[in-house]
């Protein structure tokens, strides 16, 4: 099979945004976005980036940047003061994202860590990347059942979305990873990418040293990390890369935003029967309609070896079955649906949560109840998801030979 081509959200047509997924003109949300995300740049690393990204700023700025360099007696460059936040999209009104210490958010480090996440290079047979199974026109899945990695090997679970992934603290369907950092060496070593260092297949290291023979890579691993490439680095940078894979601009931000009339009135209503009368808001829940919590609702629990989902993690029976709430942004295209890719079409999905889920002796009967609805609520329901696209151009990037 050949696998999909790379193409990506890109930074130029975005330039005023510092991680170039900035383009919308909802003045509002990207205001308090600012303020939600303001951070600062360590000062080592700040001296470089402002001068490549403050050329043609407010004067402002510039005379402020000025007079903390005299006072600081420091170099020509045109340094940014130290309280300058740091700016990529966040979801207004939704807590600010957790950054880990060890890996501050950097404008050279997300573009570095955008161009891995795209490079078929990083996969042991150099036929995947990040990118592969998480594709922007399957809403950032792959359109499978089952994911497909590299060597051909059929992985056990469906793709799922990355829409605004970096505010999860828990990864996979069962949350057995801690951190995006960890999630992606688990994927480069493991079935996804395939770099496993066993049965001939080249490893992590052997990867990075191929990484260090490729001028453009060397350069910016310089730049970034003041070191060559290695396998902390790589995924340091891919994980700084996914924090800015953020859906703020879609309907649903302005409509819960304020802008009502931002869905069409068949999805207004559809909104209501899926917050008040399904309740489907007990799980898929808040601005992300996900609670990042575990529940059974009854997939792939009739084969002869079920996926124990959160179990294997936990080792609590009740979480036999158990998955974690997937966002549904994108969601009328990230089809076939659930973590076994059982399902076909939205209309079934929507369907199986409608009844109530799949009985089994796990079900979350506390929060999902079969709910009859008449054809015109289910017809509003649906239109309502059809509703969560995340507005988006794509672009590949440049990737260095
Ligand atoms: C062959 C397809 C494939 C490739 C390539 C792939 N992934 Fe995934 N990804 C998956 C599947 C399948 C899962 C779910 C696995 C599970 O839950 O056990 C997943 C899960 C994830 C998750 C967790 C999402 C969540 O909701 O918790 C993240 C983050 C992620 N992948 C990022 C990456 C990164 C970064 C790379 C590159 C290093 C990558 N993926 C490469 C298929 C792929
Ligand atoms: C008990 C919590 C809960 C409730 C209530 C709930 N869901 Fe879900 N939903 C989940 C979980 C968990 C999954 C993933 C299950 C799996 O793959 O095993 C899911 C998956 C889905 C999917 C597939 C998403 C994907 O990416 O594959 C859709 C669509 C969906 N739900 C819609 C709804 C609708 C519509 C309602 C209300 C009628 C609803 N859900 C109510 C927890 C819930």
């Amino acid at each position: 099979m050949s696998p999909p081509k790379p193409t990506w959200l890109s930074p130029s047509h975005l330039p005023h945004s510092p991680f170039g997924l900035w383009r919308r003109g909802h003045g509002d949300i990207i205001r308090a976005a600012q303020v939600n995300q303001a951070k600062t740049f360590p000062l080592g690393e700040s001296m470089k980036q402002v001068a490549e990204h403050s050329r043609g700023r407010a004067l402002a700025v510039l005379l402020a940047a000025v007079a903390f360099l005299a006072a600081a007696s420091c170099k020509q460059e045109v340094a940014k003061p130290p309280e300058e936040p740091v700016k990529w999209p966040a979801i207004a009104g939704y807590s600010a994202m957790t950054i880990p210490a060890d890996n501050p958010m950097t404008r050279a480090k997300v573009e570095l860590g955008r161009q891995l996440y795209y490079d078929q290079r990083l996969s042991g047979d150099g036929s995947r990347s990040c990118y592969s199974c998480h594709l922007v026109e399957n809403g950032l899945t792959d359109g499978k059942p089952k994911a497909i990695g590299a060597y051909n090997v059929e992985l056990p679970r469906s793709s799922p979305t990355l829409w605004n992934i970096g505010y999860h603290s828990q990864f996979y369907w069962d949350g057995r990873s801690g951190s995006l950092e960890a999630q992606a060496k688990a994927a480069w070593a493991g079935g996804n990418m395939g770099a496993s260092g066993k049965d001939g297949r080249p490893g992590l290291e052997e990867i990075c040293a191929r990484l260090n023979r490729i001028p453009g890579y060397r350069k910016q691993f310089q730049e970034v990390f003041g070191a060559e490439a290695s396998p902390d680095n790589v995924v340091k940078a891919i994980a700084a890369f996914e924090r800015t894979i953020v859906a703020d601009d879609s309907a649903w931000v302005r409509f819960r935003g304020g802008a009502a009339n931002a869905l069409s009135e068949a999805a207004q209503r559809g909104w209501k029967i899926f917050s008040e009368k399904a309740k489907c808001s007990n799980c898929h829940d808040g601005l992300l309609l996900t609670d990042q919590q575990y529940h059974n609702v009854g997939i792939g629990m009739k084969g002869k070896t079920p996926d124990v989902g959160r179990f294997k993690v936990t080792q609590s029976e009740r979480d036999t079955g158990a998955f974690k709430t997937p966002t549904l942004m994108d969601i009328r295209k990230s089809a076939p649906y659930f973590h076994d890719g059982s399902v076909a079409t939205l209309e079934e999905a929507v369907d199986l949560m409608l009844g109530g889920g799949l009985k089994n002796k796990y079900l979350d009967t506390a929060n999902l109840k079969p709910v009859r609805l008449t054809r015109q609520e289910r017809a509003d329901l649906l239109e309502f998801l059809r509703s969560l696209d995340a507005n988006y151009k794509v672009t590949p990037p440049q990737l260095p030979q």
